[in-house]
């Protein structure tokens, strides 16, 4: 089902054609779709939901605009939050906090004080003095921290270097096979509430593979530690679940998931929580660009946008593709490279592809920018960052202003 399709020509969000939300904001913009949003969310609780009483814990991260959290939370999740910011975004957005998950390998005293005066759910520990400190915490304030300690399965998800977690050199997790005597040390605290394990072994996975092997990592983990006299009562099995960014993408469907989840998990009697990021939030929103110029080029012209690298890094940082087109085709196409006015080399969003032909002052999005757009943009090059929209049916409201470099420091 797709909610960003061409009717009479012209490229809509739901109903509404995109030049007319250019008009009320400008450019650039992320738009976002509340069909997507809700068609996702509810088709991959749909799919977990028979599981082991699933909990799902949305990874802020990947879109912390707080209408689409608020719209989020009406779908059943909770979130899962790596920051002082995100546990705010969260509470605004009317999370409960028993649903909200607090992951992330560097949360200082301050963002934990802050996360159980708010009565958070659960902490995914990244190391066994984390877990020494929050229980210390906990204490001095009279309760005591739901948490899970998060281990490093070292199996590597196939996936970009740089978005790849579950690797015994990647900085996450204690490595599993310390697990077990970190749990008994940590178990043993007053203050903390051990309940199980955490693991997240990298974004953007297109094969279930490396996860269900490291699933069965942790299911064993799950038995070892109930030999040594444990409750073990939760498993959070994290995100990851790629999307198609190109056209012949696939990827693993949410019943395909939930096929491999179910038939690894069946005997292992925890609560499970899931933690998605992208594949709720990726293919519900489009980052709208206008055409500056195009540029003459050596082999190729640059189509110049006036979309950059601080209103969507990925292209920049992994080398990501996101597709690029008109929103008003005229049926030819070019080949080109497609920039934007960042003074770096790297301010390029893809070299010699085959796009619709644009030119000057023509409107064109970038696809699938949803999860890690607006969420990772910045202000480089004292640019603003850009209004964020969200389309629900023929009606568009304003969720995100665009905030100037003069508003955001001196
Ligand atoms: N849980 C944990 C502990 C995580 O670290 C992440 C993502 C998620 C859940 C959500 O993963 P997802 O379902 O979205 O794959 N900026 C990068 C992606 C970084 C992901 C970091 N952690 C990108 O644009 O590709």
């Amino acid at each position: 089902m797709s909610f960003f399709d061409y009717h009479d020509g012209i490229l809509h969000a739901e109903q509404v054609p995109l030049p007319e939300i250019a008009d009320a904001v400008g450019t650039p913009a992320h738009v976002y779709s509340a069909g997507v949003l809700r068609h996702t969310a509810e088709g991959f609780t749909a799919a977990l939901r028979h599981l082991q009483s699933a909990r799902f814990a949305f990874a802020v991260k990947a879109n912390p605009n707080t209408a689409v959290l608020r719209l989020l939370a009406k779908c059943g999740y909770g979130a899962d939050i790596v920051s002082g910011g995100e546990l705010r975004r969260a509470l605004d957005a009317g999370m409960a906090p028993t649903e909200i998950v607090f992951s992330g390998v560097g949360k200082t005293d301050r963002e934990l004080i802050d996360a159980l005066d708010a009565g958070i759910g659960q902490f995914n520990l990244e190391l066994e003095e984390e877990g020494r400190v929050l229980a210390r915490l906990a204490q001095s304030r009279g309760v005591r921290a739901g948490a899970v300690l998060r281990v490093n399965p070292d199996i590597d998800g196939g996936t970009h270097a740089k978005i790849s977690t579950g690797k015994r050199e990647n900085k996450f997790g204690v490595a599993i096979a310390e697990a077990p005597d970190i749990f008994d040390r940590l178990a043993s605290l007053d203050g903390l509430d051990l309940h199980g394990i955490a693991l997240h072994i990298g974004s953007q996975l297109g094969d279930l593979g490396p996860l269900e092997a490291a699933y069965r990592r942790v299911g064993e983990l799950v038995f070892e530690l109930r030999a040594r006299g444990h409750t073990i009562t939760r498993v959070d099995l994290g995100g990851g679940l790629g999307i198609p960014y190109r056209a012949g993408d696939t990827m693993p469907s949410f019943a395909d998931y939930a096929a491999m989840v179910s038939r690894v998990t069946e005997q292992w009697n925890t609560r499970l929580t899931f933690e998605p990021g992208r594949v709720i939030a990726g293919l519900a929103g489009v980052l709208m660009t206008r055409v500056i110029w195009v540029k003459p080029g050596v082999m190729y012209p640059f189509v110049i946008v006036d979309a950059a690298m601080n209103d969507l890094a990925r292209p920049a940082l992994y080398d990501a593709y996101h597709r690029f087109t008109a929103v008003a085709p005229n049926g030819e196409t070019m080949v080109a490279n497609i920039a934007g006015p960042v003074c770096e080399t790297g301010d390029t969003f893809g070299m010699a592809q085959t796009i619709d032909r644009v030119g000057r002052g023509d409107l064109a999005v970038f696809h699938a920018t949803g999860a890690y757009g607006a969420a990772m943009a910045s202000s480089y090059n004292c640019r603003p960052l850009s209004p964020q929209v969200l389309v629900d049916g023929d009606t568009f409201t304003v969720v995100g202003d665009r905030i100037l470099p003069t508003e955001l420091a001196a």
